[in-house]
């Protein structure tokens, strides 16, 4: 059997495994390549149905199969695929005249012809076309081009199966310390990276296991980069710069070691032995607990150039990553301050990287949050290449429980012009490699790297909107350009159907939803003000202040903000003069970032003529009614899309909406508090219908404070430790009507508590608390990350109705010391584990879709 016959065989195998999927129920494996039957195919009618792909390499091969199954399916006609053949036909070819990466679209008197200047940009020819016909749009002659040659995504896969921050599941590459031996899955995501024109992945945690470089892991990775090669999808890893000591048994790392230089070179040859198409490395140093060149008293280029030597005879690439920082900065040092970390390291090594070194930043210089600044390091780095890297997993940003659509962020951030130079430099313009272009004026290697964490849940992401952030990361990674409408117009047609109601509905709630979580989370450029310290998720404010992380934002009582400016910490002043003075005044900051740049009162007046305080207030009460909404939106599309994804999505804008009060409540009440300055409409603190569990009759129930104080009501919660049963009760106060009653309680990781509404003795609902929250990780608190809400709608009720709520504790003792095998978990000690049906309040609202406000 030849090697090529060996591939094809793999190739075919993975493809029939995909089509078979999609024709079973829809779990979402499909993602966006559903190929679902058009209503209206008439656009089609006369395409041909004969294939002739004059390329059978297995990337040509997999394009023209693609396009046999994308258009059967779609079209529901018998499309063939052949390898020769004249009259009305679709021509598959390479055409070597076009420039890297281009795919042409055109129609000749022969048929209509797919031209790649390679079999992968053939492929991507294909999936572009497929996506005109699925997205009912007409085919018309056209010729595409990515804007940069880097196209990542990154995957933090640890090798025993977690994925750090990753929430759809375990790994798909990965399980007990090796690479898994079935890899269909894996097969599969190269194919929807391929499909948005990514062509590079790189499959293990930056936080790099020591052994990754072992000649046994290495072998195994070549199997990954075997199923990845059908779909012009490089394999890249990210590498420990200890890996001289700890795998080849040398005395240093220290990278001007000739010995070390020497072990890196040898190490690369062998990788690219085993898989002759390798990108290359990504490295994560002196940064978190790794270790780096610091250690010898080297710079970052110093470690970056070793590797890139090796690398470059093989074509490969260094992507040194900018997140380099210190982690135990001092609270009491007013000048300390973490954004700096970017600038202050490596602009000394501008210029002496060598050609094929990437600095790969991130897009702000924090971590991820809601919003903050653009990092400064894209516009201080001139001499340098740079890659911009921007997270599809929603680490900051509810971590795909709440649909937060990330290329409205990435846009904002990629628009950001950065007046490098005096000029107009937009991000997107840098990070192609236009701004500081080759000396021989060509664009600097550059490009974008998405950390996209994907898991073995069907769907990949968790929740089903979340694939509109990887498809629309592929789409702005390969245009800028690209309008956001038409992102989430494309993907909403191929994820859902072209039903006009379906796509306007969809396609605005996308289009609203990073505005209304960063509304309902951290206001002004504070930061998300989640728990910083273990989960991310849900509020967690003052985790952020008083620790050596340098998230923080300084809440006083004479006021609030970091203040970056001169008279500060001076980062306002690592970006380009225009830029710098904007950011030194407060009122040309702009609202957005404010509180990122500056130290301001409560009472100080924003844009909008409000105080900052009472912004914040109106501002969280309108974005928690605004996410609330999202389930009368969805619930009209209920006939309209599949029923299991129907209902799996509209789960998850339950959740949204309850948790979205959480966070409303908890930044206001903590505002309310610091600021001494209350709510002017009196909302705050003073929640119409809501009764606290505390403040019931209770049987069996003990009184608990929670811990932070914001994020319970009232600071207290309910907790049961009586195995049989704890009730609360309270008596309605409510004209007689219908009505919505919603409770708050806490859903650990571990345990099944249940629980039973009752009104007036009789069941209405009942419900058990079987989550996993935070959705990767395990916290053990009732705290703000596993605050959630159960609500039972429309709920006949008379004045002196009496409101039971029964709740029994999960107190199985084989549940005592189980934790989660997240490697991520292991600092966790052995505590008691057991759910006991915590609860923090009852509320009543109005009838109808939306929960209690
Ligand atoms: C964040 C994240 C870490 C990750 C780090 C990184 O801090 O919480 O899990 O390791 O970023 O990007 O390296």
């Amino acid at each position: 059997m030849t090697k090529q016959f060996v591939r094809k065989t793999i190739c075919f195998a993975a493809l029939t495994f995909c089509s078979s999927l999609s024709a079973i129920a829809e779990d979402g494996a499909a993602a966006w390549l559903r190929y679902a039957p058009l209503t209206d195919s008439k656009l089609y009618a006369t395409l041909p149905t004969r294939i002739v792909s004059m390329d059978n390499s297995p990337t040509g091969s997999a394009a023209a199969e693609e396009l046999r199954r994308g258009l059967t399916s779609m079209l529901g006609r018998n499309f063939v695929v052949s390898n020769a053949g004249t009259g009305a036909i679709i021509v598959l070819s390479s055409n070597a005249l076009l420039p890297r990466e281009t795919y042409r679209i055109r129609r000749g008197m022969d048929g209509l012809h797919i031209e790649g200047s390679s079999a992968a940009a053939e492929l991507y020819g294909v999936f572009h076309f497929l996506e005109r016909v699925a997205s009912q749009k007409p085919i018309v002659n056209e010729t595409q081009s990515p804007a940069a040659q880097i196209r990542w995504s990154d995957e933090w896969d640890n090798m025993d199966g977690t994925v750090e921050r990753g929430y759809a599941g375990p790994s798909i590459f990965f399980e007990n310390g090796h690479v898994k031996q079935d890899l269909t899955r894996a097969g599969e995501y190269a194919r929807l990276l391929a499909s948005v024109g990514i062509n590079g992945c790189n499959v293990n945690n930056v936080n790099a296991n020591l052994q990754t470089l072992s000649e046994q892991n290495l072998r195994d990775f070549a199997r990954v980069a075997e199923v990845f090669r059908p779909w012009g999808v490089k394999l890249a890893l990210s590498v420990d710069l200890t890996s001289p000591q700890v795998v080849g048994g040398l005395d240093t790392f220290d990278p001007l070691d000739p010995k070390v230089a020497a072990w890196w070179q040898s190490k690369v040859d062998e990788i690219y032995k085993l898989i002759p198409d390798f990108a290359g490395f990504t490295v994560k140093a002196d940064s978190e607990g790794r270790k780096g060149p610091s250690q010898y008293g080297r710079m970052p280029a110093d470690a970056a150039n070793v590797l890139a030597r090796a690398l470059k005879p093989h074509g490969g690439v260094v992507l040194y990553r900018g997140f380099v920082y210190n982690n135990h900065l001092d609270w009491n040092d007013k000048k300390a301050d973490r954004a700096r970390a970017g600038v202050d390291n490596f602009v000394k090594n501008d210029g002496t990287f060598e050609s094929n070194v990437v600095i790969q930043i991130k897009e702000g210089p924090i971590d991820f949050q809601a919003r903050e600044a653009v990092s400064p390091l894209f516009s201080a780095l001139k001499k340098s290449n740079v890659a911009i890297e921007l997270q599809t997993a929603q680490e900051y940003t509810g971590q795909q429980r709440h649909m937060v659509f990330l290329p409205s962020m990435w846009k904002w951030v990629l628009d950001t012009d950065l007046r490098a130079n005096g000029k107009t430099t937009p991000v997107k313009q840098i990070v192609t490699g236009h701004t500081f272009p080759n000396a021989d004026g060509s664009p600097r290697l550059s490009g974008f790297v998405s950390v996209t964490n994907v898991g073995s849940e069907a769907n990949w992401l968790h929740h089903p909107m979340a694939l509109a952030n990887l498809y629309g990361f592929g789409k702005l990674a390969w245009n800028p350009d690209t309008p956001l409408s038409q992102i989430t117009d494309t993907w909403t047609r191929m994820t859902w159907g072209n039903d006009p109601l379906v796509v306007g509905t969809i396609t605005s709630m996308l289009g609203k939803s990073w505005g209304v979580y960063e509304g309902y989370t951290g206001p002004n450029g504070m930061g998300t003000l989640t728990n910083i310290l273990g989960y991310h998720f849900g509020p967690g404010i003052e985790s952020a202040e008083r620790n050596g992380w340098g998230q923080w934002f300084r809440g006083e009582k004479d006021g609030i903000g970091m203040d970056r400016t001169s008279h500060g910490t001076g980062y306002a002043q690592q970006y380009a003069p225009e830029l710098a003075a904007k950011y030194e005044n407060p009122a040309a900051t702009g609202d957005d970032l404010l509180l990122f740049f500056h130290h301001v009162p409560y009472d100080y007046k924003l844009h909008n003529s409000k105080t900052l305080v009472q912004s914040i207030y109106d501002t969280h009460y309108a974005s928690a009614l605004a996410a609330a909404e999202y389930v009368p939106q969805w619930s009209a599309l209920k006939d309209k899309v599949d029923a299991d994804r129907y209902a799996q999505t509209l789960k998850l804008f339950q959740f949204q909406a309850g948790h979205a009060l959480v966070w409303r409540d908890a930044i206001n009440n903590w505002f309310q508090r610091i600021s001494g300055i209350a709510d002017a409409l009196g909302r705050v603190g003073h929640d119409k219908g809501r009764v606290e569990a505390e403040a019931s009759q209770l049987t069996g129930f003990e009184i608990i404070d929670v811990n932070p104080w914001e994020t319970a009501s009232g600071g207290k919660a309910v907790n049961c430790h009586v195995a049989t049963g704890c009730t609360l009760t309270m008596t309605a106060q409510q004209a007689a009507g219908h009505y919505n009653i919603a409770v708050n309680y806490h859903d650990m990781w571990n345990g099944v508590s249940k629980y039973e509404l009752l009104v007036d003795g009789k069941s209405i609902a009942t419900f058990a608390a079987d989550d996993k929250l935070p959705p990767a990780q395990f916290d053990p608190n009732p705290d703000g990350q596993t605050a959630t809400r159960f609500t039972a709608y429309n709920v006949a009720l008379h004045p002196g109705a009496v409101i039971t709520l029964h709740a029994v504790p999960d107190m199985r003792p084989e549940l005592q010391n189980v934790m989660p095998s997240a490697e991520a978990n292991s600092q966790l000690r052995a505590r008691d584990y057991r759910e006991f049906a915590p609860v923090d309040y009852i509320a009543i609202g109005p009838a109808g879709l939306i929960t209690p406000q």
